[in-house]
């Protein structure tokens, strides 16, 4: 029972669906859990960890301050070899030659500044503090349609409004980004808009990577609209799975786009790459924004532990980090064969499946009526059986301009062994193939 002296948000603020997924998936032993965005327990670098922390530990001229606080904003060093890295991956990958022409002038650095560089306690800090800094109660966020659904349990602990934008298999759909701001505008409502939220890489829960040309035409269109706000709209771009990229050419981030400057917010992570444990984020943020949520940090915790960042630092500045990202890029490939190798074999004809390039998840659509929400029989049967998976339901955000479908399911190859991804989509498919059969 919740007190009577809580807040407005502590009013509102219900179990988030991740919570109950993870108490399922840590309380049953014998669950196969193919609902868990975790990473694959199997390369966690526990190696790498030991000898860098060694390292740093065993000369107390790098030990104390590792182990003492550090700067709000994040250690200098790490600001750096990240900025550098995102600086490499954007002008490396194939397609920014054509970029580097619509960047016109603009020098690297003043794309990636460390100086704007935030280092956070993982990136979910980064999206928490973004929506503060920017959102009062009722404000409106664009979402995909469907998206992360940990970042829709904090828009409705915060009383925020979202609305859905249609999500293709190379983006969101440009024309209905359109019409709901057009909409908006109409019903004089523009001014509560204070971003778009795309998961622009291996998307959670799709997998869908958004073209660079999607990111720069979005950010066009939300540039014309922020007039009408009076106030930027931002393109809040959340690239937690980069570099978990096994096929494929990368694509540019949207801060490679005209004018992004002052309207992106770029979010990356080191846990998915790395170490969820070691939980280190970071993002950059344009210049009117960077000082407010680094004032918002040093209230949530005047900055992210010292020791876990000379971590990362240590890693990315030897090869060991990029040797590591390539390994476990070639082990997420193989658990995506397997997986989609079990797709085939066991799940019935009629269910579409959408296959990613990287990331952790598969996203399966069944066809016609046929539920797969947290209500359903289909999850009811496959809890039964002992395997978990995320109802597609929850991804999608409570707008009240459509309704949600609830015949999605996302699967994921992440954390689960191969034996496990086989035997999960066996019984998971054993159960589509009666409800389907049944349905007919
Ligand atoms: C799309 C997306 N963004 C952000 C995060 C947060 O990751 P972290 O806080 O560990 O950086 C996650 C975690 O699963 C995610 O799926």
């Amino acid at each position: 029972m919740k007190t009577n002296a809580l807040s407005a948000l502590g009013r509102r603020t219900t179990l988030p669906p991740i919570s109950w997924l993870m108490h399922a998936a840590l309380t049953r032993p014998k669950l196969i859990s193919l609902a868990a965005g975790f990473t694959d327990n199997a390369t966690l670098p526990t190696e790498i960890s030991r000898r860098l922390l060694n390292e740093i530990l065993r000369d107390p001229k790098t030990g104390r301050p590792a182990l003492q606080y550090g700067i709000t904003a994040g250690e200098k060093n790490l600001r750096e070899l990240t900025a550098r890295r995102l600086r490499k991956m954007d002008w490396q990958s194939p397609s920014s030659l054509k970029n580097k022409s619509r960047t016109g002038t603009r020098d690297e650095d003043e794309i990636y500044p460390a100086g704007r560089l935030m280092i956070t306690g993982g990136s979910q800090q980064l999206l928490y503090m973004t929506l503060e800094a920017l959102c009062d109660e009722s404000d409106i966020v664009l979402v995909e349609d469907p998206t992360y659904f940990v970042f829709l349990s904090i828009l409705q602990s915060r009383g925020l409004r979202a609305r859905g934008i249609k999500l293709e298999r190379d983006g969101i759909d440009l024309a209905h980004l359109e019409e709901v701001l057009a909409r908006l505008k109409q019903s004089g409502e523009l001014r509560r808009v204070k971003a778009l939220y795309l998961v622009s890489y291996f998307q959670n829960p799709t997998g869908v990577t958004t073209s660079f040309a999607k990111k720069a035409g979005a950010l066009k269109i939300l540039k014309r609209f922020a007039r009408a706000a009076g106030h930027p709209i931002y393109l809040l771009e959340d690239a937690a799975y980069r570099e978990l990229r096994f096929a494929g050419d990368d694509t540019p981030s949207a801060l490679m786009a005209p004018g992004a400057a002052d309207d992106v917010i770029y979010t990356g992570t080191y846990s998915k790459p790395y170490a969820p444990g070691a939980r280190v984020g970071f993002g950059i943020l344009p210049a009117g924004l960077f000082d407010v949520v680094a004032h918002i940090k040093g209230n949530h915790d005047f900055g992210t532990a010292n020791l876990l960042q000379q971590l990362l630092a240590r890693a990315l500045a030897s090869e060991l980090y990029d040797r590591h990202v390539a390994k476990i890029q070639k082990n997420y490939a193989r658990k995506a064969r397997v997986m989609k190798r079990a797709l085939a074999e066991h799940f019935p004809p009629g269910v579409e499946i959408w296959e990613a390039g990287g990331g952790l998840y598969f996203w399966a659509r069944l066809p016609g009526k046929i539920s797969a929400g947290p209500k359903s029989e289909v999850f009811q049967a496959a809890l039964k059986n002992d395997v978990l998976y995320v109802p597609g339901e929850i991804c999608y955000a409570d707008d009240p301009s459509r309704a949600k479908p609830d015949n999605e399911m996302r699967i994921s190859f992440g954390s689960a062994s191969e034996a496990d991804i086989r035997e999960g989509i066996a019984r998971l498919g054993a159960g589509l193939k009666r409800f389907i059969a049944a349905a007919r």
